[in-house]
């Protein structure tokens, strides 16, 4: 046995000094001092010799393998403080190198276009209504009441807009128009304002519509206000707003706040008036509702209107940004993908 243990010596340490990683220097360690290893079962047998055998035995067979513990120990140092050297020289980090990039924010490219319709309606002599004349949870009084929607207008069913459960007629606003009344509640002629803000509509959603959108308001009162003031300011808009080569056309509508109405149309930007998918072989695009601001809603907001006289109009601010920078799904505006936003 003391053969059998001098021979577990010298393989052991043999095996010691020729292990050159970790993982070696472990699997040898496991060989021989682990539970099942070599040098245990040695140990287990020691029960079948003479007193006097086992205290020989028993006492080399400790020495044998607290000296392997030790070889493995010192050896374990050696390799570890090797490897750690590798992997130090491997994984060299270049402090001089510029730091991580750290993305910044951006502005929203519908904050950018309400931002720049803001700048050029102050060129023109606007200024931006108090927050407060235009919340998004409104009443049905000041959105459709007061905008001269007689009781039963189909635009007050369910499934235009979004009924709350907040009190009985109050609604998610289904358009910017109901600022006007605020607006005109509260401040007499002359009054040259707009107002940007978010409306709802009760509609399934697509890639030309969600039921979450943009708009921007614009309200104009004075003495001597005509429709040739509308088409003027609103030309103006379009040509800073696309660029001077863009036609416009106004076409006759209807809106129950406004009278006349009338639709603007700017030239098809895919197809330059040729017909195309985008403008359904029109050539034209829609891109705001305007007109002459009624005469019972001056009425209803304590104005003369054998007096005084205005136009309003709203914008879609969706339409407008996706004319722009020719957009084709309403919904990648709201779904915060940052390979979209990042090319604004
Ligand atoms: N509020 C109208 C809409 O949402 C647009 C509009 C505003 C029309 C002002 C005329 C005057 O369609």
């Amino acid at each position: 046995m003391k053969e059998k243990l001098e021979l577990i010596l010298k393989n052991a340490t043999d095996e010691i000094n020729n292990a050159d990683n970790l993982q070696t220097l472990e699997d040898v360690k496991v060989k021989y001092l682990s539970r099942k290893g070599e040098l245990n079962s040695i140990k287990k047998n020691l029960k079948d010799l003479s007193d006097e055998d086992k205290r020989i035995v028993g006492s080399f067979a400790n020495t044998v393998s607290d000296k392997l513990f030790e070889l493995i120990s010192q050896k374990n140092d050696i390799l570890y403080k090797k490897e750690l050297d590798k992997k130090l020289n491997e994984e060299k980090i270049d402090i001089t190198l510029p730091s991580d990039f750290r993305p910044h924010g951006k502005i929203h490219p519908l904050t950018k276009t309400i931002n720049e319709i803001t700048e050029i309606f102050q060129g023109l002599g606007f200024s931006v209504m108090p927050k407060e004349y235009s919340p998004e949870v409104e009443t049905e009084y000041i959105n459709f009441d007061m905008l001269n929607f007689p009781p039963n207008h189909p635009a007050k069913d369910m499934q235009d807009t979004f009924y709350t459960k907040v009190a009985p007629n109050v609604i998610l606003r289904s358009q910017t128009s109901g600022a006007q009344i605020r607006q005109m509640l509260n401040q007499k002629p002359h009054v040259r304002v707009i107002s940007p803000g978010r409306v709802y509509r009760c509609e399934s959603v697509s890639a030309r519509k969600n039921n979450l959108f943009h708009q921007i308001e614009g309200l104009m009162v004075d003495k001597d206000i005509t429709f040739a003031d509308l088409k003027g300011i609103l030309n103006e808009f379009v040509r800073i707003y696309f660029g001077s080569s863009r036609p416009t056309r106004f076409r006759a509508s209807y809106f129950p706040f406004t009278e006349p109405s009338a639709e603007v149309d700017v030239q098809c930007i895919m197809c330059g008036g040729k017909g195309c998918r985008t403008c359904s072989g029109t050539g034209w695009l829609e891109v705001l509702g305007a007109g002459m601001v009624h005469y019972n809603v001056l009425k209803n907001v304590g104005i003369d209107p054998e007096v005084y006289s205005g136009f309003a109009f709203g914008m879609g601010v969706e339409r407008l940004t996706m004319l722009k920078y020719a957009i084709n799904d309403i919904r990648l505006f709201f779904n915060n993908d940052t390979r979209f936003l990042n090319q604004f």
